[in-house]
């Protein structure tokens, strides 16, 4: 096989991205398409002169495809990703892997049972200034981290919200900022800063007319007895992201384009204890991070799938590593439910109860005004 023939299910605003990029993957051809709504896989067969389905069963049945991108509401990702398995397709799931922990479970379960590869969209795992901070984290310079923290202000119209029957519906998508938007960040601080063992979250809508929270904020502790907090909503602008991981001997700092290292020499206990003068702080070494260039694209991931199945290379972001973000979202909004810290590994029983409540209250919407547009801060790129 010298390329990976994809097939793409939901050929939405991120689905007719992926279909219109995948050429600039030399390793992937676009086979068929399939979307639940026949006049939006009609047009995306026509426009790509390839086959199209409405049931993902049947394209997954055509033997047209060796892979699949999901790229439907989440929901759906794990009950088509299970049937792709079944059948020995690989599958890219689009973020997040799943709505809740339980649901990524059972993926996680068929993906090992079918030995296919598993990948999710984290393309920000490829970024250059992600890739270099993983790359400091790996070689030790932070030394103990003691201190994370994460703030991802964004920004969504109503209009946005209104642009999709599912979209910040309990029913429909599983929550809000939390489960749509910070995911890509949420997986960064979890794949740079590690898994928290206790979380304690509040969720809110501020601004918005949706059902589910637009604004998230958490205390995160961790085993070795480090803390870290986080925020996220789509009520900021302009765009405001930034990481912190904090050890004794450096602290990290992403922060827009760049990424800044402030190393410690000998450390901070050290410091602390050797100094002699009263108003002695450590000596810090500024180091501007060299990003490496290229990265960010969702072509990147497709590319790294591909190359991982052809030729067995490692991926970006292997989707085993999808659960990580699930936790946090599902541990945030059950601490905000419940007014109680959540363990980690989230108890399934109690979010599944949770989120099966919350579904029963979920409303229709009254002012739905259909669009399926590829977000333009990657078309216009
Ligand atoms: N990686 C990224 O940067 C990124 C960006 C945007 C969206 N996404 C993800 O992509 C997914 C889709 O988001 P979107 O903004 O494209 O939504 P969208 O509403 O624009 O598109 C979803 C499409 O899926 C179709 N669909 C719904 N249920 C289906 C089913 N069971 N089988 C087949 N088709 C079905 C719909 O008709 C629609 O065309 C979400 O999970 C979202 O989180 C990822």
């Amino acid at each position: 096989m010298e390329q990976v023939r994809f097939g793409v299910i939901g050929v939405g605003g991120m689905g007719s991205g992926h279909c219109n990029w995948m050429h600039r993957v030399a390793e992937a051809r676009l086979a068929a398409v399939c979307d639940s709504a026949p006049g939006v896989a009609k047009a995306a067969g026509e426009k790509h002169s390839v086959p199209s389905f409405t049931q993902p069963e049947a394209l997954l049945d055509s033997g047209l495809v060796d892979a699949v991108i999901i790229a439907t509401p989440h929901y759906f990702h794990p009950t088509i990703a299970q049937e792709a398995f079944k059948r020995g397709l690989h599958v890219m799931s689009e973020k997040p892997i799943a709505v809740s922990v339980s649901a990524a479970d059972q993926m996680l379960a068929a993906a090992k049972a079918s030995g296919c590869a598993f990948g999710v969209m984290y393309q920000m795992r490829s970024l250059g200034k992600t890739r270099a901070a993983r790359k400091i984290i790996d070689e030790g310079r932070l030394g103990e981290i003691y201190r994370t923290q994460m703030i991802v202000g964004w920004f969504r119209s109503q209009a946005y919200y209104d642009s999709g029957g599912w979209r910040a519906t309990w029913d429909g998508e599983g929550g809000g900022v939390l489960i749509n938007q910070a995911p890509h960040f949420l997986d960064l601080y979890a794949w740079l800063g590690g898994m928290p063992t206790k979380i304690t979250g509040t969720t809110r809508t501020r601004m918005h007319e949706i059902e589910v929270e637009d604004e998230a904020f958490a205390t995160l502790e961790y085993a070795n007895g480090a803390h870290g907090y986080l925020y996220a909503s789509t009520t900021e602008a302009p765009s405001h992201e930034w990481l912190e991981i904090c050890g004794d001997r450096g602290k990290l700092v992403i922060h827009g384009t760049s990424v800044k290292l402030f190393e410690i020499p000998n450390g901070i206990r050290s410091a602390s204890a050797e100094a002699t003068e009263m108003w002695r702080a450590p000596d810090v070494n500024v180091v501007e991070v060299e990003i490496p260039e290229g990265g960010g694209d969702h072509t990147d991931i497709t590319r790294a799938f591909c190359r991982h199945i052809l030729h067995g290379e490692p991926q970006y972001s292997p989707g085993v590593e999808g659960l990580m973000a699930v936790e946090l979202i599902n541990g945030i909004i059950l601490s905000s439910h419940t007014g109680l810290p959540v363990n980690l590994p989230v108890d399934r029983v109690a979010y599944d109860t949770l989120l099966a409540e919350l579904r029963k209250g979920s409303q229709r919407k009254k002012n739905l005004r259909e669009q399926r547009v590829t977000d333009t801060h990657y078309t216009e790129k």
